[in-house]
């Protein structure tokens, strides 16, 4: 099962929202509800929601009624617009975006041929997403020792991704290949991908695991129960430094204080070149609803008139990483030099 799909012309997606409490596939047949459903996070996961926003560029191709080329990639302009705003952090958004417009204006065709390049474009980024997941978790899985504890944060899973996963599928790779391992999963507040999801994941694939409060992390690391920490990433700068979910620097700050290795796994669609440094990289703030409404005992915990921040991500310096996994390999420091030598076939 695919977190992100294309059948019977329509885009189906796995709803992250109401996970696992339920799972439920929704449908989509236009772009601007794709673009919401990834505002709303019914699919997130850098991956996942680049595969659904190139999804999304199709359907904008079947939504237009121009008859023309130049009429229909007026259209896919419009849509990709739209589709890029959905959330700003990951740059795997504009990224699958900007590379099935870039195939939709190279060709020269009919606008119905056109249609069906862009939806052919986009089922391709899609299966590629796989195929490169399992090329990272093979890196990946290297690092991983019988008998590891490893911590991982918010959720890089089979749900995060089109399939399998970036962080989890090193996890569930090198359980796969008999390592035995134990997994500490944050829980990842405020929207708990870890405790909801990732915890979904392992239970599915019979990996063991304990949640802990993301507060723990740093009691188990100095206490010398964890030998890794590996997460995903949202957006990578050149030089190595690390978007990722809020709570991730903390987790990296804990690991480094500690000697514990901390990897980032980070397909080369997730690393931004044109950003020298993580400063740079726009970090999104969500509503504070997310933050204020979580409940304790059947009650809301907040006052009713309190308010709250909601910093959707936070950047680990370089210094605090040990090495990126790529499905090209692991990069070690000089990130700046050794990312630019794994980045050289990005699509
Ligand atoms: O806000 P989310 O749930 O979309 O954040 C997801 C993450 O932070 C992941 O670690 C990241 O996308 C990379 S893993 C596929």
């Amino acid at each position: 099962m695919r977190t992100v799909f294309w059948e019977n012309n329509e885009l189906k997606m796995i709803d992250q929202r109401i996970l696992p409490a339920r799972f439920e596939i929704l449908a989509y047949r236009g772009h601007k509800e794709v673009a919401l459903a990834i505002t709303d996070m019914v699919v997130r996961g850098a991956p996942a929601i680049g595969a659904a926003a190139a999804f999304g560029l199709a359907l904008a191709g079947y939504e237009s009624a121009s008859s023309s080329t130049s009429g229909l990639l007026a259209d896919l302009l419009a849509a990709s617009t739209t589709l890029k705003a959905a959330r700003p952090t990951a740059v795997n958004l504009a990224w699958a975006v900007d590379r099935v417009l870039r195939v939709a204006y190279s060709v020269n065709s009919s606008a119905d041929d056109l249609r069906a390049v862009v939806l052919s474009e986009a089922q391709k980024l899609a299966d590629e997403d796989v195929e490169i997941n399992k090329r990272m978790a093979e890196h990946g899985a290297t690092l991983i020792n019988d008998g590891d504890t490893i911590i991982h944060h918010c959720n890089t899973g089979a749900l995060a991704t089109v399939d399998w996963g970036t962080a989890l599928g090193v996890i569930r790779t090198a359980h796969e290949q008999g390592k035995k391992i134990h997994v500490f999963v944050d829980e990842t507040r405020p929207r708990l991908q870890g405790a909801r999801l990732t915890a979904w994941e392992l239970e599915q694939y019979g990996i063991p695991y304990e949640i802990i409060s993301d507060n723990t992390a740093g009691y188990f690391l100095k206490a010398g129960k964890v030998q890794k920490c590996f997460v995903g990433s949202d957006r990578t700068a050149a030089n190595g430094d690390v978007a990722n979910k809020i709570g991730t620097y903390m987790l990296a700050l804990a690991a480094f204080d500690n000697g514990i290795p901390f990897y980032p796994v980070v397909p080369t669609s997730t690393i931004d070149l044109s950003l020298a440094h993580g400063d740079l990289i726009p970090i999104e703030e969500r509503n504070p609803q997310e933050v204020l409404g979580l409940e304790f005992e059947g009650q809301r915990v907040a006052p009713q008139n309190a308010k709250a921040r909601n910093i959707a991500f936070d950047v680990t310096p370089n210094r605090l990483v040990t090495g990126i996994v790529t499905e090209n390999g692991v990069a070690y420091p000089p990130f700046e030099v050794s990312l630019k030598k794994l980045v050289k076939n990005k699509p």
